[in-house]
């Protein structure tokens, strides 16, 4: 899950990285207020930003300094409502301006091809990084982290001296450098995050080094460790039906097409979509609607709940469901359809074609052909099944 600018900010202030203080807001006059309450009676500046969870926001517009509390709701209502690389600014963070003197870049990831994490880091940081990135590549330092030492002392030496840090002539810059990233990596490490990056990282005219920018990816696979986490997801964004296909942990991704795909194993999910997509060609062009893997256990209740999410889609016209038996056999899958049909009862409005093969098919075509449900079809093939399904979808 990657988390928004002001989420990041907040992670890092909880591990002692230094930011500077935010307000979000979601209006002009929200972020006239959070202004207010961050001049103070101090004459200052504070930068208006985008909150959208993509890169380039200043190089889009969607980061201005404001130097008064008006202002900042001027440049709010400029932001909110913008539209960056196809993300729709609904919040803005008010952030107490800094008096930048240098900009560096700090990132901490997740390298699986070397099995170990990966920190880049430069001195010369700022919204230019990616064009040094490509121009001269030597001035990003690129240090291998090993996950059982992570970024000791020794190790933010090693990345601040590579990074190009005048290490001799500014020691002391430095060495806050080398402290703040030991408490990024803790943010990386603590908050089991599979990306933490800080571009700019800033030396401010005061002396200070701050954190002014932060993205962070967390590693979905370790919630179990995190209950605060579940508070980060960004609800509003999330498909309906995508979000009540998780409460049910069903595995469910909305597409655009007419076919609903109800499989078991991502990877006969996936030959799936394919198939019907392949046979979408002949019939007007239809294509997958969704991608549901109903997992191993494939029983009445998991198929009522994957049927009623895939039927609930208005873009749906017909529903495929391609089931091989293994540990839960056919006759198993097919009893939960059938049961998953009665529980439905009127709300299963659209035709179905079963494709089931596998341990103890034969049983399991008679369960659904002797129920003879009206919307059922059963097919033989999973290339047949996907034709009619695409042919149903397309009547
Ligand atoms: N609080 C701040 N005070 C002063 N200047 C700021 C502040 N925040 C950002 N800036 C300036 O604006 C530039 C862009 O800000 P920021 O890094 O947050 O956005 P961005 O880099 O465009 O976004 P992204 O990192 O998503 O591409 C920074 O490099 C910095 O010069
Ligand atoms: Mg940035």
């Amino acid at each position: 899950m990657d988390l928004f600018e002001y989420q990041a900010r907040d992670i890092f202030e909880k591990h002692g990285v230094p930011v500077l203080r935010g307000v979000v807001a979601t209006t002009a006059d929200g972020a006239r207020a959070g202004a207010e309450q961050l001049l103070g009676d101090e004459s200052g500046v504070v930068v208006v930003k985008a909150q959208v969870k993509t890169g380039g926001r200043g190089k889009a517009g969607g980061v201005k300094i404001a130097r008064s509390a008006d202002e900042a709701a001027e440049r709010a209502g400029e932001i909110l409502g913008m539209d960056i690389k196809g993300h729709t600014v609904h919040r803005v963070m008010v952030a107490e301006g800094a008096r930048i003197a240098q900009e560096f870049y700090f990132s901490v990831l997740l390298d699986r091809a070397e099995r170990r994490y990966l920190a880049m880091c430069s001195v010369e940081g700022g919204m230019e990084i990616e064009e040094l990135a490509v121009e001269r590549p030597e001035a990003l330092a690129r240090v291998a982290v090993d996950p059982r030492t992570g970024i000791d002392q020794a190790k933010a030496d090693e990345i601040v001296d590579a990074a190009g840090f005048p290490t001799k002539t500014t020691p002391e810059i430095a060495a806050k450098v080398a402290d703040v990233l030991q408490k990024l990596w803790a943010v990386y490490q603590g908050e089991d995050a599979t990306l933490v990056e800080v571009n700019p990282l800033v030396l401010t005219e005061d002396g200070d080094v701050v954190a002014l920018d932060g993205k962070v990816t967390l590693d979905a696979n370790a919630d179990f460790r995190h209950a605060d986490h579940a508070e980060l997801e960004d609800k509003a964004a999330a498909d309906p039906l995508e979000a009540r296909a998780k409460e049910k942990d069903l595995n469910y991704v909305k597409l655009d097409g007419e076919v609903g795909i109800i499989g078991n194993g991502a990877g006969l999910v996936m030959s799936t979509l394919d198939v019907v997509a392949y046979a979408g060609e002949k019939h007007g062009g239809v294509k997958p609607a969704n991608f549901l893997d109903i997992g191993g256990g494939a029983s009445a209740e998991v198929m009522a709940a994957g049927l009623d999410i895939i039927l609930s889609d208005p873009q749906v016209k017909s529903v495929f469901v391609n089931v091989f038996g293994g540990i839960t056999a056919c006759d198993a899958v097919a009893n939960g359809i059938v049961a998953a049909l009665e529980i439905l009862g009127d709300e299963a409005s659209k035709p179905l074609v079963v494709r089931l093969d596998g341990n103890n098919v034969v049983e399991g075509r008679r369960i659904l052909a002797d129920a003879g449900h009206p919307l059922v079809t059963l097919a033989d093939t999973m290339d047949g099944g996907a034709d009619k399904a695409a042919e149903l979808a397309n009547a």
